[in-house]
């Protein structure tokens, strides 16, 4: 029998303003994106957050599928209605919030670009943001985050090698409730700040463990390979190719080299 989520303990340790506010608990569905998809079609309010205790059919990004067993992890959709020029802040507060969750129990994440966390080389937890706009205004944008908690991922063959739980890195189990508030509150205090400056881009940037490293990026047919100099304002990552040239990956997929 697995552990329910205590809702009530997530919403004592809440410190937000809107986000989480509005908190929409199922045991099992397909995916909190489609939830969250139905509740922001409905007009549900910024910060609804969508929390699942399995998914059945949970999504990552580039088509793959998301690990979701019942009452080990976070699976969770947060509706958000940024104004259509920042809409890329989502890539880089949705990260640096999951970091400094883990910060607070004593993880040193990094992160990997566009938006995987890791933990030791390993991913511990991912992002996949779907966007639905309306001519050129967001309608809203559905930031799905999948942090594994309490997983034994080593009991997991197809993924013991390349993913991650806290449990696995503290040698105990913690509390979903605690990182679940701490989440939700670093990341409305980001996503406010993030309105306003650049302080949140730097502390993403410096959480990068992509920059200096040689990378393929991929992007469908699109293929560049070189050394990860830096990222842009907008988050762009910034190859330099062998002949010297720079190319500006706007998504995609990145491998690491040693
Ligand atoms: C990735 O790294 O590929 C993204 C994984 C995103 C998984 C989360 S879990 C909550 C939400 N619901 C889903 O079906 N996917 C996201």
């Amino acid at each position: 029998m697995a552990d329910l989520l205590d809702r009530a303990l997530v919403e004592r340790r809440l410190r937000t303003r809107y986000l989480g506010r509005n908190l929409l608990y199922v045991d099992t569905t397909s995916s909190t994106q489609d939830v969250a998809r139905a509740e922001a079609e409905r007009g549900g309010p910024v910060g609804t957050a969508v929390l699942a205790e399995e998914q059945t059919a949970g999504r990552g990004r580039l088509g793959r599928a998301w690990v979701s067993p019942a009452g080990k992890n976070i699976y969770v959709t947060l509706v958000m209605r940024p104004p259509a020029p920042k809409l890329r802040v989502l890539s880089i507060v949705s990260p640096l919030a999951i970091a400094e969750a883990l910060e607070g129990i004593g993880l040193a994440p990094r992160l990997k670009w566009p938006n995987d966390v890791l933990v030791g080389g390993r991913k511990i937890a991912g992002i996949l943001i779907e966007t639905e706009l309306s001519g050129d205004a967001v309608k809203y944008a559905l930031v799905g985050i999948g942090l594994n908690v309490n997983f034994d991922v080593e009991a997991t063959p197809e993924i013991a090698d390349i993913a991650t739980s806290v449990r696995r890195e503290l040698g105990r189990d913690a509390s979903r409730e605690e990182l679940l508030a701490a989440l939700l509150n670093a990341f409305e205090a980001r996503y406010e700040q993030a309105l306003e400056g650049d302080a949140v881009f730097q502390a993403w940037r410096s959480r990068l463990e992509t920059l200096g490293r040689r990378v393929r990026a991929t992007l469908g047919e699109r293929v560049e390979e070189g050394v990860a100099e830096d990222v842009d304002a907008e988050g762009n990552l910034l190859v330099r190719r062998d002949d010297g040239s720079l190319a500006v990956v706007e998504a995609g997929d990145v491998t690491l080299s040693a």
